[in-house]
Formats: structure tokens, sequence, C-alpha cells
């Protein structure tokens, strides 16, 4: 949560700040701000609301500056506002500084400040840590450096800070523990963000700063230290993403180019690994720890939000294939629930950014207790990549979106690659049952471009319900989680209320729910458990509930059944919820648009959860 950049060298610093902060907006967009430091000093322009709005009422302005520092806020401690913004001043004004994370023990702080005279102008935990630093350099009479150095040994929470100060007029400070900050490295010049977007035509070589380390930047020289003085050498990394990848391509939303990037997404995850004639999978993260997974007693998937969906799919998946038991857990509440958590348990933390609070701590928390980690992220080098044992990367490119929709099928695609591979290796899997899924799992890019080309119909049916006050989501076995996934996406783009429940289990409340005017969507694509579902369908219609159904491809009794119909091709039901997805992604993106919603950027969310 919240986007930070930074520019130190010869160019114009306010460019590259303003297009790196468009490019981080899916970190949070309640507020923007830039600090600028030119020979005129210290300018710090900021406002409510996104990077557009910020350029706009800052046009005409002085802008002219070689170093400088950008924000965009989502809120945590005080409301969205102008004077909650970022950057912060210090009580004295000569040093600026963004944050990303939360001071968890600011009150405290902002006591002792209080008490020797400082005011606020702010409700930020930011403006008390930076006046906090700016206190210590007076009395110590030291440099920035090591009044921030001091000042972190005080602080409890997570922070990435960067820091100008008018006295250094070339250097920005920088320091994190917890959230996320790459530096990008170029000639004579150095790039801060919490990603590497907006270093990206600049330079392909970055730094990933770890936790609990601080960083000295001019323009020729990144002088990086641990809290406790001693020099790190950086290690300097290749960068493997293209501009390309992170822009629009022609399409009005990321979020509509992502959802029809999946069908390139799947075939990415795949290729390389997945040799369907061969009969092989090959997985070297997953290889290493082959053992440990056949024999652990339990797998625990730790996750949140989507990820935590694409956990839940896997537990079936796994639960079948490998016949090891698995849990699912919010990553919230296994962090802080004191797990029982054994030495051969296997953790595995799905996470698209990498960099999600919770699911970054409950793994931490785990590999302490002796488990062996394994990450199915996204973000190449991000935290929980770095933190896991092991684990496969998700190839599913920059998603930018907030709402989730291509992560959420490559997720889907690695973690049956895993469980199929460990269920062949432990024998709990038939040669020929294997063969099948890894010819069918290689058919799924194909199956998902067949589905996407239903998309006017699934437009068509948006425009029919957009209305609707609520919806219901049912499915069960392998689309219970789709239904809970479709649930989410509509809550979060266009702001219905929607709820995702197991279709047999509706009978136990939500059935009170349903009259003339609820749309209940229904996921039922040709499964163990379809005559079930099928029953399911008509006890809605006997209560005149309106039914949408997810079926395949001439499923005729469901047809019958609903007022509508979103149709993809027959595919294993092991494998089906990578296809019975994406209509519901088009259905919540097509309502979203058509109620007017910024479905790229969704009120109060954010993509990057780096708050607990
Ligand atoms: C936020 C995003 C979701 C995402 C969740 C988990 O809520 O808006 O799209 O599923 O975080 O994020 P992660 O990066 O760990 O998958």
């Amino acid at each position: 949560m919240c986007g930070i950049v930074g520019y130190t060298g010869p160019r114009e610093a306010y460019p590259i700040i303003i297009k790196g902060l468009k490019r981080l907006e899916y970190r949070g967009y309640d507020s923007t701000g830039v600090a600028l430091q030119s020979s005129t000093g210290l300018k710090v322009y900021k406002k409510k609301g996104k990077v557009a709005e910020l350029e706009e009422s800052i046009v005409g302005k002085d802008l002219h500056a070689n170093v400088g520092i950008g924000h965009t806020r989502w809120a945590t401690h005080g409301e969205p506002s102008d004077r909650n913004a970022h950057p912060h001043q210090s009580a004295s004004g000569k040093l600026a500084m963004i944050h990303n994370g939360i001071i968890e023990n600011y009150t405290q702080l902002k006591k002792e400040l209080v008490s020797k005279g400082y005011e606020f102008s702010s409700d930020t935990d930011t403006e008390v840590l930076l006046n906090f630093i700016e206190e210590i350099k007076k009395n110590n009479e030291c440099s920035l450096e090591e009044a921030v150095r001091v000042a972190l040994k005080r602080v409890t929470g997570a922070y990435v800070i960067l820091l100008l100060d008018e006295d250094n007029p070339d250097t920005i400070i920088a320091a994190r523990k917890g959230s996320p900050l790459v530096i990008g490295v170029g000639k004579g010049e150095h790039f801060l963000g919490s990603d590497a977007s907006p270093m990206l035509e600049y330079t392909k070589e970055v730094v990933y700063v770890n936790d609990y380390e601080l960083a000295i930047i001019k323009p020729d020289e990144l002088i990086l230290k641990n809290l406790g003085n001693e020099k790190i050498t950086p290690y300097v990394q290749k960068l493997d993403l293209e501009l390309a990848a992170i822009e629009k391509g022609g399409y009005e939303h990321f979020m509509l180019k992502e959802i029809f990037e999946q069908p390139q997404t799947i075939f990415d995850c795949l290729r390389g690994r997945l040799d369907a004639e061969a009969g092989t999978i090959t997985m070297s993260g997953i290889q290493q720890y082959a053992d440990q997974i056949i024999n652990a007693n339990r797998i625990v998937m730790v996750a949140c939000g989507t990820s935590w969906h694409a956990g839940l799919i896997a537990e079936y998946i796994f639960e079948e294939l490998c016949r090891i038991n698995v849990e699912v857990e919010y990553a919230s509440e296994f962090r802080y629930r004191n797990p029982v958590i054994n030495k051969g348990d296997v953790i595995i933390a799905i996470s698209q950014s990498g960099e999600t609070a919770d699911t970054l701590v409950a793994i931490d928390n785990a590999k302490e207790k002796g488990a062996i980690i394994l990450g199915v992220v996204n973000v190449v080098g991000s935290s929980i990549a770095r933190t896991s044992h092991g684990g496969a990367y998700t190839h599913a490119g920059p998603e930018i979106g907030v709402a989730s929709t291509k992560a959420f099928t490559a997720q889907l695609a690695v973690l049956t690659m895993i469980a199929l591979k460990v269920g062949y290796m432990k024998g709990t899997i038939s040669q020929e049952r294997y063969m099948h899924l890894l010819k069918e799992l290689n058919e799924i890019p194909e199956k998902v471009a067949w589905t996407l080309k239903q998309s006017d119909a699934v437009k068509a049916i948006a425009e029919k319900y957009k209305d609707a006050r609520d919806f219901l989501y049912l499915g069960r076995g392998y689309n219970f989680p789709v239904a809970l996934e479709g649930a989410l996406k509509l809550k979060e783009i266009s702001y219905i209320h929607a709820e995702g429940y197991p279709a047999a289990e509706m009978k136990h409340g939500p059935i009170a729910l349903v009259d003339k005017d609820l749309p209940v969507v229904f996921v039922a694509t040709k499964d163990t458990y379809h005559e079930k579902v099928v029953s399911n369908m008509q006890e809605i219609k006997a209560r005149k509930g309106m039914v949408i159904s997810v079926i395949t491809e001439g499923d005729e009794v469901s047809t019958e059944l609903s007022n509508d119909v979103m149709i993809v091709p027959e595919a294993d039901e092991i494998l089906a919820p990578m296809l019975s997805v994406i209509p519901l992604q088009l259905l919540s993106y097509y309502i979203g648009v058509a109620k007017g919603c910024d479905v790229d950027k969704p009120r109060n969310l954010a993509k990057s959860v780096t708050v607990e």
C-alpha cells in the first residue's frame, strides 16, 4: 500500500516521478504528493485524489529540480485529505519525507515530541516519525543518516521511507522494513520505486533493498548499510520486464487487458515446465523439496484475497491427487493465532505481489518453527519469493488492475502442476490419469481463448442485471471457491453486494434472500456434483429467483432452468475453475463499467497490501 518514487541525477525529476506514480497507483490513490529539491530549495506539492488531479493543480508552478520524491497514498492514519497527503515536512521545514507502512508506536513517539513543544499539521504517523528523526538530528548534532538509524531502532511497525534534506540537496536517504523498495542504478543517476515499473525505460539494473537496510543515494553513488552502520555490497540484478507489459496496449482498462491476456499468461506459466507428450513437469524450485512435500504431514496454504481462493481450489486438487491433508488459512488469522506448526509441515504461500504483509509475516513465523516454505508468487524478486525456501513463479507478467484476474488463473496452473508432480511421484495418481490431466492442462490456454470469445454474450447479461442490489454466487466442489471469487470480483469492481456460498449450504440461510429480484449465479460446469447443483437450481427457480449459470457447452438441462447462461468448453473437473472463473471476471468488469465505476482503481482498495 502506498507507492513511492524517487530520483536523483542530471534529468528533470518531476516528469520521472509523476510517470512513476501513475504506474504505482495500483498501490493506493487517496492522495498524491511530490517534494522537489533544487537550487531554490525544497518545494512540496500535494493534493487529495489521484495523480492526475495533482498534476492539473500544479500546472505553471516551479517544478524544476534534479532530485525529488513522490508518493501515492492508501490512507491508514488520518483521512484522505490535502493535509494528510505525503510528503510531510519537518518542523524546521528542512526535511521532507514519504512513507509506506505503519509506525505502530507513533502515539508514544508523538507524546514525547509534544512534551518538547512539537506541533503537528497532519494526523499521520509519518509526520511523527519525521519530527522524531529531526529531533534526534538536532539533539545529537549528527548527520541525517545517523539520525535515521537511531530513530529506526526505536520504531515498531513497517516502513519504507525516503527523505530529502535541504542541506544535502543531491542525496536521498531511504530505509526499509516490511515494505518493498527497489533502487534502479543508471549512469550517474539513481531511481527508486515500490516496484521496478517507474524506472523501466531508464535502466534494467536494480537492487532490491532488504529489511533493516538503509541507503544513501546520490547521482553517482549508492551506499547500502545495515542499522548497525556496517556497509553492505549492493547486489545488482538484471530486470526481465519490458515497458509494453505495463501499458494498456489498446484496451480501455488494465483489467480487461489482463482478462484477455489469460490464454497467453497460462501458456507462459506452463511453457518450459509441462511436457504433455513426455509426461514430465519440470519445476526445479519444487523438485528440490519433493521429498519433504511427499512426506509432509500436512500442507498449509497461506494467502489473502483472490490468492486465498486459489488456495481453496488447490486444497481440493492436492487432496484428490496427492492424498495429503491440506489446510487453507487467511494469512492475517494464521499469523496471530499461535498455530501448531511442526517440523516437516509444508507451507505454500500464494501471492500475486509477493509483498502482502500478512502473508509475509505468516511465513516468517512458520519458517522460524521449522516449516518448509514454498512460494507461488508472481512478482519476481519480491519479499515473499525471497523469504521462501523454494517454489515456483506464476509468470503472469505485471498485473496492474487492482482486482486480480490473470494472476489467479496462473496461480491455479502452477498449483495444479505442483499437485500433479507430487501426486505422480508419490504414486497417488495413476499413470493414465496423470497423462490425461497433463494433456488437458496443456489445452487450457486454447479453451480460455474460446471462452473469451463469448464476451459479448456476457456483456449483454451484465447490462441486464447491472441494477440489481445483491447477487448470490453458488457452486460445489472445485467450483465452490470459484463462486467465492466471482462474488468478490463483483463487490470489488461494481460495489454491488454479493455473497459466495456452497450451493447446498445455501439452504441453511441465504435461500431466505431469494426473491424475484435476486440474481443467483450458479457455477455449474459438468462435474461429479452436476446433478446436485441442478437440484439447487430448481430450488432457486421454485422461489422465483433469477438464475444465471456458467455451464459447459451443450448442457441443455441447465440452459432450460436458467434465465441466462455463460458457456465454457468441457474440461476435467480439476481444471474447470480456470475456465469457469473467466465469465465471472468478465461479468463483474462489464457491470462495473456499465455503472460508471473506476474498474482499475476501485474505491478504498489497493493492490499490494503492505499493512496488516
Ligand atoms: C488485495 C488485492 C487482491 C489480492 C489480495 C492479495 O486485496 O486487491 O486482488 O488478491 O490483495 O494480494 P497478493 O498480492 O498477496 O496476492
